[in-house]
């Protein structure tokens, strides 16, 4: 085998063993894939009708109390649901969309799918999430739109940013692909702006192999919606063959989810909650045990709003000395995300951000999710813990701006 087919081979090995968890390693991520989906797939596989169906409305249904509203539009992607929600907020050629370089390209590529430019806005180094004041400093005549992502399902400042939005009539698309079950003032992501996307992709605390929601505030919207992820073409339209006979007054996409997908998200909603409890316990252990350390930094996080925690993400001095420590202790660590400036996709837009400069400086994320034992735990609490004790002495004062976000409220027990 040539050199770089046998590097090629090993990534896509390790970026396996990494997903499915079945390396040595503690995994970042890991599929949940119920036994029980088996039966109620076969069954809707052997049925005769695999499309849009019964199973896509009823799961648009149990979906509804998990975000606060009925207007659920399931599609069959994230990405998806992000690219509708701009549409819908009609979002063209050459308007301007506000939005944050820290997050999955996914959040991004829509816009330019759209042939809208993009216009940076700084991030909280402390949260990784958009800067409503950077965001307010960032509106112009051509703005139609601001997009703002939950890091790892912490909730952006979801008032004031509706407040920006508000002020100038713009629309506010959440990317809340890494918050499902997160809540902002005791309500569910999803009911709070105009537009919420979620993703149902393999990794995410509720899968159906590839799947997303978005969510309107406007029933006006969830209809037009409803029409666009389909062609443009209204499914329960009058019909006397298989040919529909209603106008297709606007284009639209091929979006939609099928019952095959459906059926599996309705399955994994009966686990959801308890995936959603362990997250939540583990990042309250992690809590605990760092919340005196140095080289280990924790996130800024209000009590008035409830991670899903996908990802428990900090930052640490000496990034590279703390992934190759984890590496030696077992447990798959990660960026996760690339900030999203630096692409060539994107060098129209190209602005300083220092927010994003430190965060990406730092940031990492350990596992923390619904598959890890107690010996995990004790693993990851004492990799970490080793490592802040061998960094203590190259430990620096924090920066003066850091201290000034003193009326934050350092991570709360959120169980
Ligand atoms: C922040 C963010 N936005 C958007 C997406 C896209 O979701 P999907 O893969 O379902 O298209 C992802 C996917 O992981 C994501 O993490």
């Amino acid at each position: 085998m040539a050199e770089n087919e046998q590097s090629h081979q090993s990534v896509d090995e390790s970026v396996k063993s990494l997903l499915s968890g079945q390396g040595k390693d503690i995994p970042l991520f890991k599929v949940f894939m119920p036994e029980s989906v088996m039966e109620p797939v076969r069954a809707v596989l052997a049925s005769g009708y695999i499309g849009e169906g019964p199973r896509v409305e009823q799961f648009e249904k149990e979906l509804a109390p998990w975000f606060g509203s009925e207007n659920v539009l399931t599609v069959n992607n994230g990405t998806a649901a992000l690219q509708l929600a701009l549409r819908l907020a009609n979002v063209g050629f050459g308007d301007e969309v506000i939005s944050t370089a820290m997050t999955c390209s996914a959040t991004n590529e829509p816009i330019l799918a759209l042939g809208a430019k993009i216009v940076w806005a700084d991030i909280d180094p402390w949260t990784g999430n958009i800067d409503y004041k950077d965001v307010a400093r960032k509106v112009t005549p051509k703005t139609k739109a601001i997009m703002c992502v939950h890091w790892g399902g912490y909730p952006c400042d979801l008032d004031e940013l509706n407040a920006v939005a508000a002020e100038h009539n713009i629309k506010l698309v959440e990317d809340a692909c890494h918050a499902f079950g997160s809540t902002y003032r005791d309500r569910p992501i999803g009911c709070h702006s105009d537009f919420a996307g979620f993703s149902f992709q393999a990794i995410k605390h509720l899968t159906t192999v590839d799947g997303g929601a978005l969510l309107c505030k406007s029933k006006d919207d969830c209809e037009r919606g409803r029409l666009l992820r389909w062609y443009g073409i209204d499914r329960k339209c009058k019909r006397t063959d298989l040919r529909c006979e209603a106008d297709i007054k606007e284009w639209g996409y091929k979006f939609h989810m099928n019952d095959v997908t459906a059926a599996i998200g309705l399955e994994q909603l009966k686990y959801v909650a308890a995936t959603l409890k362990k997250h939540r316990d583990n990042a309250a252990r992690f809590d605990d045990a760092f919340a005196n350390l140095a080289a280990v930094k924790l996130l800024h996080y209000r009590n008035d709003r409830l991670s899903s925690y996908w990802l428990y993400t900090f930052r640490v001095n000496d990034r590279p000395a703390f992934m190759k420590h984890m590496k030696q202790a077992g447990v798959t660590v990660s960026q996760v995300h690339a900030r999203n400036d630096l692409h060539s996709m994107c060098k129209e837009s190209r602005t300083e951000l220092p927010g994003v400069d430190e965060f990406t400086a730092e940031q990492v994320s350990i596992p923390v999710g619904w598959w890890l034992t107690e010996e995990d735990l004790t693993r990851i609490i004492n990799a970490v813990t080793e490592f802040d004790k061998s960094q203590r002495l190259a430990i620096k004062e924090l920066p003066p701006a850091s201290k000034e976000k003193g009326q934050r409220f350092v991570r709360q027990n959120p169980s």
